[in-house]
């Protein structure tokens, strides 16, 4: 598949058929490894995670994480409620593979991510990536036995896409910025 197609068919998959196969997963890291990394650091680690206790807490720490929310209204507290559940669902039937990365390295770390979600789409696959909140993420770190000096950059969801995702302008969180409004020259201009 074309880079630019590729880029252009992306989307956040929360809903998966299947998990990806171990030689896919195994091509879709590799992929991740070859990104390029500060003074060739290369300081990522990734875990791929089977054992289903793990995963079941993984998915629980991010329901609670999400529910957590403060909203004012009942319609927002309905709101949050079924994104919680979708986040904790958004689990179900997928590889999960925890990012990591030596304490520091996390903007090297986080081009892997994005050659990894880039790769699964040439694959065949969808993907998804899951953040949490410091504390949580220190419990994912402990949960996962890394050592001192690393850190969990995100958990990331791949597998056969049970869902388009979002086109680019319906995305719940906001739209699309338009083309070329991001763009400027020689200095910050205001549009
Ligand atoms: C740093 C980062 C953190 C994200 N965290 C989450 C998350 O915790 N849960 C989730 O469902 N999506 C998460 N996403 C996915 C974004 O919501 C998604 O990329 C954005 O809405 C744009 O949609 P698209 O990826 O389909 O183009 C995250 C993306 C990034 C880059």
């Amino acid at each position: 598949m074309d880079l630019y197609e590729a880029i252009e068919k992306r989307r956040t998959i929360r809903i998966f058929q299947e998990p990806a196969t171990e030689e896919q997963l195994r091509k879709i890291l590799l992929s991740g490894s070859k990104a390029p990394s500060a003074i060739n650091s290369q300081p990522w680690e990734f875990i791929i995670v089977e054992d289903q206790s793990i995963i079941a807490q993984l998915a629980d720490i991010k329901h609670k994480v999400t529910l957590s929310m403060p909203t004012k209204t009942e319609e927002d507290r309905e709101k949050v409620e079924k994104r919680a559940a979708a986040q904790k669902a958004s689990f179900n039937n997928a590889s999960i593979v925890t990012v990591c990365g030596k304490v520091g390295g996390a903007k090297s770390v986080w081009l892997a991510i994005e050659n990894i979600s880039l790769a699964a789409v040439a694959e065949g696959l969808g993907s998804g990536i899951v953040l949490y909140p410091k504390d949580e993420m220190d419990k994912i770190g402990e949960l996962l036995g890394l050592p001192s000096g690393y850190e969990p950059a995100a958990v990331l969801k791949i597998g056969v896409p049970g869902e388009k995702g979002h086109s680019r302008d319906k995305n719940p969180y906001s739209p699309r910025r338009p083309d070329f409004s991001w763009l400027h020259k020689d200095r910050f201009r205001a549009k």
